[in-house]
């Protein structure tokens, strides 16, 4: 088992503004469980015990009365291992427009050939979105777990180690993809892959043992101005960018009508 001091040193404004950082790191050191604390995935791994702040567009998404609905969707993720669920190629993206409201069979058909194109798999699937999502092959159903991230227009996509069980070809697919979406969105990958992150991020943060050690450019010793030093305390993270409105006004709005 591995322990962690209980107060990790971390300071850091991964305020990409669409742009892609990476997290890298030994096996072990916490990058999942810290990339899970930008959408509060961690709660779903009881017990858990947040310390400092997660800012995103200004709000402490730490605190208590967030809509977690609302934040998943703005703040959307991706696993290490594909998880299409076992439905088509068409449900499976327009499940997230779906269960937003969306009922209109034009506005799905185009929410999901808009999610599969900027994932790179409409071409692949245009002509047969009725098959099973487990007939296409693993470096697909992970770009087809990522259009259905992008179906529910996310602000920020996280990526654990996407591509960790893919072959050279689906990982560059996967890596061309990342870099295309970065016009639209912001994206924090965790991967284990010094050269991948070297290859598609603009910055980068390094744990050690539940410790940020080093952070900046890979290749760089020092970040470069305005890059994820951003004057932060420790135990505070800023993630997200400057569109959108600010969550809490979201929150406060539900809470007060209901
Ligand atoms: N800040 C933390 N405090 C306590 N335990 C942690 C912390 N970060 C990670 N862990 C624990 O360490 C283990 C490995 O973390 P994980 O996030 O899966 O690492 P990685 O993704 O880098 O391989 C898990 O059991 C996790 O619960
Ligand atoms: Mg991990």
């Amino acid at each position: 088992m591995v322990r962690h001091t209980p107060r990790p040193e971390i300071g850091l404004a991964l305020d990409p503004e669409r742009e892609i950082a990476a997290i890298i790191g030994p096996s072990g050191c916490g990058k999942s469980t810290l990339l899970r604390c930008f959408n509060r995935m961690n709660d779903l791994y009881p017990p858990v015990r947040y310390e400092g702040s997660v800012l995103f567009e200004g709000t402490d998404i730490l605190r208590n009365g967030i809509d977690l609905v609302e934040l998943r969707r703005r703040v959307g993720m991706v696993f290490q291992r594909a998880n299409p669920f076992p439905m088509s190629i068409f449900q499976n993206v327009a499940y997230g427009p779906k269960l937003l409201g969306v009922r209109s069979r034009r506005e799905l058909e185009q929410a999901v050939e808009g999610a599969l194109r900027q994932s790179a798999l409409w071409n692949e699937v245009k002509d047969r979105l009725n098959r099973h999502a487990l007939g296409l092959s693993g470096g697909q159903q992970q770009r087809l777990c990522i259009a259905r991230a992008l179906a529910v227009k996310p602000e920020v996509l996280l990526l654990d180690e996407p591509a960790s069980a893919l072959d050279p070809t689906a990982t560059a697919k996967i890596e061309e993809l990342i870099l295309e979406i970065r016009s639209a969105i912001s994206v924090v990958i965790v991967t284990h892959n010094m050269q991948q992150a070297a290859r598609i991020s603009d910055r980068t943060a390094f744990l050690m043992e539940g410790t940020l050690v080093e952070r900046g450019r890979p290749g760089t010793s020092s970040p470069p101005p305005g890059a994820i030093d951003g004057g932060l305390h420790h135990g505070s993270i800023r993630i997200g960018s400057s569109h959108g409105p600010p969550l809490s006004s979201r929150a406060r709005r539900r809470s007060a009508t209901g």
